[in-house]
């Protein structure tokens, strides 16, 4: 591969020194085979600016930390390869979330509020019972909610989403899997009719434009708007039925 002297275009801001206005600042660095984006930011952090903050953990697609916008599309910055890239590349924080600082933004508030306000867990009368053996699952069924347990809450859906850049109560295709996910379960049981309650109106299932950016870029390609859909066939039966 011939090396390339890339140029990352970096957006700064850091809200705890609001007198210092946000701004994009440029960085260089050489490319080395096989470099992510998570090596390429932290060279420049260790080589030239200290400051610079960004999120990673896992390194590997698995924790969410790392979603950003990469020449102004959302992506894992750990899974993106620079050789994929052009030699100037734009980075920037992803939209929605509350900005940290650079390009570090806090997903984990706008995740649990929602979970709590869709109620995100198994409704069941029956007692838990440590000891007890795991309640069988026919294998469609697991294999269902596993497709919508694949998600990785990175916000990379919620930032391309054009609702929820508009509309902050908005649920975003990631809520809107994680519903799908507990309308599939046979153990959740919630009458359907009270999910919709929640996710029945414009900050849910009728808020989305359908521009499918969020089935586009999702980094772990669950099918979101396959998911949306199966939430507004399903109540489109309760309502149908009457339960
Ligand atoms: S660092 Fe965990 S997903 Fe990128």
């Amino acid at each position: 591969m011939a090396e390339r002297l890339l140029t990352f275009d970096i957006f700064r801001y850091n809200p705890a020194t609001p007198e210092i206005p946000p701004r994009m600042q440029e960085f260089q660095l050489e490319e080395t085979v096989g470099m992510s984006l998570f090596i390429a930011l932290n060279r420049i952090r260790e080589e030239q600016d200290p400051s610079l903050m960004f999120d990673f953990v896992c390194r590997a697609a698995v924790c969410g930390s790392c979603g950003m916008l990469i020449n102004g599309r959302p992506g894992l910055a750990c899974k993106t390869l620079t050789q994929d890239l052009g030699e100037k590349i734009t980075l920037m924080p992803l939209p929605v979330f509350k900005l940290v600082g650079d390009l570090s933004v806090d997903t984990g508030v706008w995740f649990r509020y929602l979970n709590v306000r869709t109620e995100a867990w198994i409704h069941t009368d029956q007692v838990f019972d440590p000891k007890g053996l795991e309640e069988r699952m026919d294998n469609p069924t697991a294999h269902r909610i596993y497709e919508a347990e694949r998600c990785i809450e990175c916000g990379c859906c919620i930032g391309a989403c054009a609702t929820a850049n508009m509309r902050e109560d908005f649920i975003g295709a990631a809520f809107l899997n994680r519903i799908a996910r507990f309308l599939i379960d046979p153990r959740d049981e919630r009458p359907a009719a009270h999910i919709f309650e929640v996710v029945g109106t414009d900050e849910g299932v009728f808020g989305c434009i359908g521009l499918m950016a969020c089935d586009d870029l999702c980094p772990m390609e669950i099918p979101l708007q396959g998911q949306l859909a199966y939430v507004r066939r399903k109540m489109a039966l309760v309502a149908l039925r009457g339960k």
